[in-house]
């Protein structure tokens, strides 16, 4: 199990004052992502998704290939809402980008085969969903 029910809830209370002391990142649409303790939280946005359950079941069900990875995950279930708990990871994040063979690429556009990996998966390639690291691709959404 990675981080702990105490965080959770914290992220919660965190995400209904509209408290961002400890806010990771907004960029995303549908979780408001925190890092607490150096553990990621994510709550969702809105209340009309599953995207915390979906995402915890994909991570543990859908296989892949070597160099790719999950981070660590957990689910926490505090008052019927969902929040995931994740392995905080470091690196280049990518996405997938329209350049052509003509252009240099931007250190932000995520290399193809992880493109096709992720349109195979069902998965959104276009947010910032991978990191790049020496230990290889993390897709860090899977909702
Ligand atoms: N495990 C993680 N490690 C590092 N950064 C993360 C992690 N999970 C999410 N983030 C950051 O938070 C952003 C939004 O998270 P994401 O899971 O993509 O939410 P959404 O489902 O709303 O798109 C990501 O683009 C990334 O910058
Ligand atoms: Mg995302
Ligand atoms: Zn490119």
């Amino acid at each position: 199990m990675i981080g702990n029910e105490t965080d959770a809830a914290y992220a919660l209370n965190m995400f209904d004052a509209g408290d961002d002391s400890e806010l990771l990142s907004m960029d995303g649409s549908t979780r408001t992502v925190y890092l607490i303790g150096g553990i990621v939280y994510k709550v969702e946005s809105g209340d009309l998704i599953n995207a915390n359950r979906f995402e915890f079941e994909n991570m543990l069900s859908i296989p892949l290939p070597v160099g790719v990875y999950f981070p660590d995950v957990s689910l926490y279930t505090i008052n019927g809402r969902d929040v995931i708990a994740m392995e905080y990871i470091s690196g280049q994040r990518v996405a997938e980008c329209y350049c052509t063979d003509m252009e240099e690429c931007e250190s932000d556009c995520a290399p193809r085969d992880i493109v096709a990996l992720m349109e195979d998966m069902n998965l959104d390639p276009c947010g910032y969903n991978v990191i790049i690291n020496g230990n290889g691709a993390y897709i860090i959404d899977a909702a």
